[in-house]
């Protein structure tokens, strides 16, 4: 049966051409006084998309700071400074002009500003955040799904520890969605981009909950349909933009799956998802720095691999609806081609599947370590389809070497 759930999508979306150039009105419907600007390590000033934000504010009379400097992975040092200058220029509004680090970054200033006292609490699950002062974006890469998401995910630089945090006050308050923005991206950031897409819906759609064992679906028709399509369509134009990175359509369907993966759609009458993968992704993050997607590429197969046969149905309607593999003898030899096909089409857009080919050379020091880090990150275990404690952790790092 469909589990019971709240669908809360409260953001409101600017999707196309030029659509940056609303910003300034988007701003002042939200009645604040000051607003900071939020960005990375320069694409947005090359760009001259900064320019154009800051004509747009200006034409509405907007007073703004601005703080650049977000890194990926995106560091707590850098949110401690945007808290004091927040609180020195009597700012009310963020506007974060970038991608899921950005936006990430935004969120925990303005948890930071809206709760008092240590931010990295939240992350650290030492306390819930209240509130947080509002946030909008102008995104400019499809990727994390920061947008719409009730997450942020910060590094701690002390023992390289990055941590996510989630709340429903988070989520922005308009996001502005224009494809053409994404076309400055590295084929790499792209690619990675399309890798984390997928997974925020495969991490929903590989679910395991009680009710199968009375013979009931836990999913729903509907949820599962939009899930495949929506990672059909990812895998489509992923390839295409390979070799057309200046493809509008494609550039569009993507930013649109990014927003629409990680919202919860994706999600509704399931039970939450699985997201081992992206709980062993963020110790690899924070201890070297890779890109969250390309991370999640290199080891995905290997989690699947340790534990499809949980879920071999799941896997195999996974393998035949979405990466369209002929149904073989049994579920079981099904569902390894689906985990195949998966690996081949992360080749065919130069991700990694293994972390070796991540450009990391891993010691079992540093697995032991990511796995013991992970595990009490997840509060005692990673993952539905399977409960992995440590060393299932450890495992899949080692298979995935
Ligand atoms: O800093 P700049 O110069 O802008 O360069 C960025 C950065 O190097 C570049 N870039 C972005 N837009 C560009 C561009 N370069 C040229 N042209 C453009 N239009 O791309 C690089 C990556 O940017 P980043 O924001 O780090 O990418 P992404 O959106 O993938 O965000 C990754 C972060 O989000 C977290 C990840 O863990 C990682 O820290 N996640 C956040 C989630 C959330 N809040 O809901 C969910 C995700 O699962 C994920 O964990
Ligand atoms: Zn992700």
């Amino acid at each position: 049966m469909a589990n019971d759930f709240t669908y809360y999508a409260p953001t409101k979306v600017v999707f196309g051409k030029g659509a940056e150039t609303h910003v300034g009105k988007l701003v002042k419907e939200q009645n604040c006084k000051k607003v900071l600007i939020h960005y990375g390590g320069g694409s947005a000033k090359r760009s001259g998309l900064l320019d154009r934000i800051t004509d747009s504010l200006e034409k509405e009379g907007i007073e703004y700071v601005s703080l650049g400097g977000v890194v990926p992975n995106p560091r707590l040092s850098l949110v401690y400074e945007g808290i004091e200058l927040c609180k020195k220029e009597g700012v009310d509004f963020i506007l974060a002009v970038g991608g899921g680090s950005v936006i990430d970054s935004s969120k925990a200033i303005g948890y930071g500003l809206a709760n008092g006292g240590d931010v990295w609490d939240f992350y650290d699950r030492k306390r819930t955040p209240q509130a947080c002062m509002p946030i909008g974006c102008v995104l400019t890469i499809a990727a994390a799904g920061s947008e719409m998401s009730n997450s942020s995910v910060i590094t701690k630089e002390e023992g390289l520890i990055k941590r996510g945090c989630n709340s429903d006050v988070c989520r922005a308050k308009f996001a502005i969605l224009n494809p053409e923005l994404t076309m400055t991206l590295p084929p790499y950031q792209t690619s990675s981009g399309c890798a984390d897409i997928m997974m925020h819906t495969m991490e929903r759609y590989f679910t395991n909950t009680m009710e199968r064992y009375f013979n009931q679906s836990e999913n729903m028709d509907i949820t599962d349909s939009i899930a495949e399509g929506l990672m059909k369509t990812v895998k489509k134009h992923a390839v295409i933009l390979m070799t057309e990175p200046d493809n509008y359509e494609s550039r569009a369907e993507v930013m649109w799956a990014s927003s629409l993966s990680h919202n919860g759609i994706t999600g509704c009458g399931t039970d939450g998802g699985d997201w081992a993968t992206h709980k062993m992704e963020h110790e690899l993050g924070g201890m070297f720095d890779c890109a969250h997607g390309a991370g999640l590429a290199a080891i995905w197969a290997s989690w699947a691999r340790y534990v499809y046969k949980e879920r071999v149905d799941r896997f195999a309607k996974f393998a035949v609806n979405v990466m369209g593999v002929e149904p073989q003898e049994n579920d079981d030899a099904t569902a390894l081609k689906g985990i195949e096909a998966m690996e081949e089409f992360y080749h065919s857009i130069n991700m990694p599947t293994s972390i070796k080919e991540l450009g990391i050379d891993v010691t079992e020091e540093q697995i032991q370590e990511m796995a013991e880090k992970c595990i009490v990150a997840c509060g005692g275990f990673a993952g539905k389809v399977k409960k992995l404690y440590t060393e299932d952790v450890a495992n899949i790092y080692r298979m995935a070497k």
